[in-house]
């Protein structure tokens, strides 16, 4: 091993929906040291869901300060620290003045589905049908530039801002990077940008159709940069790490990709997050979707090609945990959530379709919501838990067949990450409905990772792509799982859970 003080470290800031943490890798990728801070999630009607974003920055600032506070009892120098990599949840949207830096309002998150009306009016402009084809998206409550309208209609104080042309535009990962560089850039990377709807996935430039649709003519929008440069140096006064280079940013989903070394055409990952997200690498090519897949942006290192990936987006998965835990009382951990699905061998027939913001990927369909179906007198809350795990599972089988259908590629192997992939039980059931191999890398956090290699990319930790899979690969080890269904059993269980989605579309009129 190297020596602690010849060793280089990135700072990989992970600010996801519900928490911001700050993981330190070495160049190998061991994790030595790490913080998390949650967020206080903000609820203001049924369906609407909100982050203040000044308390986003102070997290992700303590986080970042008290790592530095842990490498110093470990005795590892700050200065060794190289690099600042950032990645975020994707698709929340903040607005603030660009004359004083303060939002205008709270950031809407990218789970939130008040946008619901302003959807409906979308879908009826007369170039509607032209929006996928240019930014690879579809029109849903999910995308940031649906929530600007909504802001826009509904907020007098930013319509204001935005009639003086003072109106800033930005994902999280703009808002942070603004706000670590003192307001001195308004960027975003490549991979947030392409879950704008404002981009053109060809291009990678801001599309004058799509800002004409979304009639935000006087929006400052950030502008694209790579996901692996230096953006600036991190400026506070009393920062941990004065004038470390941010030299990395990727949506977590990319990150998650990267993490994972999935650099190549042909790799796809899963990760079970607040939701889940499948992302199959596309290489060079931009793969458009006949099968409710998303076109989306995997990577793009500087004076490089952008790399593309479909992506097949699940709204629910770990966040039905915490709705038992919060919001049932039938679990007081989410580990228990876990022990209680295993406590059965199978559901006893129920189908839990958790549509609690419509249904994503494959289906997009809005007018779904969180729909049990089978109940019996027999049935027990251990059978709930664990239908409510086999839908993510279920709804991961859909996303692969629709993969399979688009890139004509049949899928072997699954690779995982997230909380809920912590779960064997878990992994176990998405095994036994896919009949295919589930692996689980004993690496844990390749969305902090993935974030961590393309910050260091660009300061010379790492020299290039080959070089970060000769120095991380040594370190890694997997844990696997095997179906042990027949084919029978999992394509019938298949179809009921197709019977219990068309049951949960069209509930709301
Ligand atoms: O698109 C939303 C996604 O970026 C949020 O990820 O990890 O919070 O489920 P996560």
């Amino acid at each position: 091993d190297v020596p602690v003080d010849e060793e280089q470290y990135v700072l990989a800031l992970d600010q996801g929906t519900t928490s911001a943490r700050v993981i330190v890798f070495s160049s190998e990728s061991v994790p030595v040291a790490s913080h998390q801070v949650e967020l206080n999630q903000h609820y203001p009607h049924p369906g609407w869901v909100e982050h203040d974003p000044m308390e986003l920055i102070r997290a992700c600032r303590e986080c970042i300060d008290k790592v530095g506070d842990k490498l110093d009892a470990k005795r590892i120098p700050r200065k060794n620290v190289k690099a600042l990599g950032i990645t975020n949840q994707r698709e929340t949207t903040v607005l603030w003045d660009k004359r004083n830096g303060q939002p205008v309002y709270n950031a809407i998150v990218w789970s939130d589905t008040r946008t619901e009306g302003t959807v409906v009016r979308l879908e009826q402009k007369p170039n509607a049908d032209k929006v996928p084809k240019i930014c690879g998206l579809h029109i849903s409550t999910y995308f940031a530039a649906v929530k600007v309208r909504w802001i826009l209609d509904n907020v007098p104080k930013a319509r204001e801002v935005y009639e003086e042309g003072c109106l800033c535009f930005g994902t999280v990962d703009s808002w942070i990077l603004y706000n670590f560089t003192n307001g001195a850039r308004h960027i975003t990377d490549a991979t947030n940008a392409s879950r704008s709807m404002f981009m053109n996935i060809q291009t990678l430039e801001y599309d004058a159709e799509l800002v004409d649709f979304f009639d935000v003519p006087k929006l400052n929008l950030p502008d694209v940069v790579s996901s692996s440069e230096i953006y600036g140096y991190f400026s506070d006064d009393d920062a941990a790490f004065p004038s470390l280079p941010i030299s990395g940013c990727l949506g977590d989903q990319s990150s998650a990709l990267v993490g994972h070394l999935g650099f190549d055409k042909g790799d796809a990952k899963n990760t079970y997050g607040t939701g889940c997200f499948l992302l199959y690498n596309t290489g060079n090519d931009p793969v458009t979707s006949e099968n409710g897949l998303l076109t989306t942006i995997a990577f793009q290192l500087k004076g490089q090609k952008p790399v593309y990936a479909l992506e097949g987006s699940i709204a629910v998965a770990g966040s039905i945990i915490k709705w038992f835990r919060n919001n049932l009382g039938l679990i007081e951990t989410s580990e228990q959530m876990s022990d209680l699905a295993g406590q059965v061998k199978d559901s006893a027939g129920v189908y839990f379709v958790t549509a609690f913001s419509g249904l994503f990927a494959p289906y997009w369909r809005r007018d779904a919501r969180g729909t049990i179906v089978g109940l019996t007198a027999y049935t027990t809350r251990a059978h709930i838990a664990r239908a409510a795990i086999e839908a993510t599972c279920f709804q991961t089988r859909a996303i692969l067949e629709s993969m399979s259908r688009d890139s004509g590629v049949p899928f072997h192997k699954l690779l995982v990450d997230g909380g809920m992939s912590s779960s064997a039980v878990a992994m176990q059931i998405q095994s036994d409905i896919l009949g295919m191999e589930v692996v689980r890398p004993g690496m844990r956090e390749p969305t902090a990772l993935g974030a961590a290699i393309v910050a260091g990319l660009a300061t010379g930790v790492w020299n290039d792509l080959d070089h970060v899979r000769s120095k991380l690969q040594k370190r890694r080890t997997i844990t696997s799982f095997t179906g042990s269904l027949t084919e029978k059993e999992r394509d019938e269980q298949y179809r009921m859970w197709g019977r219990a989605v068309e049951k949960a579309c069209g509930w709301v009129e």
